[in-house]
């Protein structure tokens, strides 16, 4: 991701605590990137622990780096006025309480760990601005792509998994009326690529 991203660049990774920490000593002693905030999504609806061991994981961390040296970082992007105003007018913490992806979003099918869009939306609108290229290297069901089809953003998405880009595919069918190209493009496309509108830089 680093040698890809563009200089200055917002990079934002989820995780648990299983490898965020990890992740984040990683950007800061190994690349020495600048880490802006850490964001921590909470789960109201969290699912019970079984075990009883221990606490019930209800929490998500998101680390919000940029792509520069810690001490040469600038011009980031943030939507500071956007944010405030998504929260009232009031400035935009860093814990936000985001219920489970509902239902309603996984109609195409299921992703085990599939973000609500109301997660990716905060992060796309805070970090990007229209006509920007996304890329998110493990995309899932496409909740990236289906934001940022919505944000009218340029995107990226890479996926190991046919079925999930099956139902990535369907989603942002969905959203965009289908309006990609049905001839040649399905029939020459592998089908672990999700067609997309040409990416003209
Ligand atoms: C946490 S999920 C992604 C969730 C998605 N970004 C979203 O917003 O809903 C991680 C995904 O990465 C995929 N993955 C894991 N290793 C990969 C690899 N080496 N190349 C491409 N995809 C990979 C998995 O199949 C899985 O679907």
């Amino acid at each position: 991701m680093l040698r890809v991203l563009k200089t200055n660049g917002n990079l934002f990774i989820f995780g648990s605590f299983h490898c965020i920490f990890t992740i984040g000593f990683i950007l800061q002693n190994m690349f020495d990137r600048r880490i802006i905030s850490q964001i921590v999504w909470y789960k109201p609806n969290a699912q019970p622990n079984i075990t009883c061991r221990m606490f019930t994981e209800s929490t998500e961390f998101i680390i919000w780096a940029v792509n520069n040296e810690t001490k040469k970082a600038k011009n980031w992007t943030f939507n500071y006025e956007t944010m405030k105003a998504m929260n009232n007018d009031k400035q935009m913490r860093n814990m936000w309480e985001i219920p489970l992806t509902p239902r309603s979003e996984k109609k195409h099918g299921k992703h085990p760990s599939q973000k609500p869009i109301a997660v990716v939306n905060r992060i796309m609108l805070a970090g990007t601005n229209e006509g920007d290229l996304i890329l998110d290297p493990f995309s899932g069901s496409g909740t990236t792509a289906v934001v940022a089809e919505q944000h009218h953003r340029k995107w990226i998405m890479i996926e190991k998994d046919k079925t999930y880009n099956q139902i990535a595919q369907m989603r942002i069918d969905e959203l965009t009326g289908n309006l990609f190209e049905e001839n040649s493009i399905k029939e020459k496309s592998p089908q672990n690529t999700i067609r997309h509108r040409p990416y003209v830089g």
